[in-house]
């Protein structure tokens, strides 16, 4: 299974430096496509609560979480500022460029994004789970 590199970045941001290192142990989920639904299984969560997907149609990773009660959350990994590819940190996820912080279901924490991270609907069954990657 694929995983996320080391992502170390330098922030100046309020006046303050900042060392992030993001997504050292996050994996990359494989999926296959129906239709406009991404099919990943959840035996991939048996092990680790997230994981990415990269998808060759959009701009950044999918970025997914399971919650409690076997709910699942998938978010963009593209921040609402201005664009940068946001990273995991720990249990939350960083913007590299200007430091926006959001929660790992993608609510803002730290501006300066004013604007969650766009959210894709699931569905799920026993089995699997569906993120629908168009219509939303
Ligand atoms: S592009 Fe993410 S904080 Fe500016």
């Amino acid at each position: 299974m694929k995983k996320c590199g080391l992502i170390s970045a330098a922030l100046v941001y309020g006046g303050s430096s900042l060392m992030l290192e993001g997504c050292a142990s996050v994996s990359y989920f494989p999926y296959s496509e129906e239709k406009n639904l991404l099919v990943i299984k959840k035996s991939n969560f048996v092990k680790d609560k997230y994981g990415l997907i990269e998808y060759k149609n959009l701009p950044a990773p999918i970025y997914i979480t399971k919650l409690e009660d076997d709910n699942y959350s998938a978010v963009l990994l593209e921040c609402t500022h201005k664009r940068c590819e946001v990273s995991p940190a720990g249990n939350i996820l960083i913007c590299p460029c200007h430091g926006s912080e959001y929660s790992n279901t993608g609510k803002v924490l730290q501006p300066p994004a004013d604007k969650d991270l766009y959210s894709f609907r699931i569905k799920t069954d026993s089995e699997n789970i569906y993120v629908n990657v168009k219509n939303n």
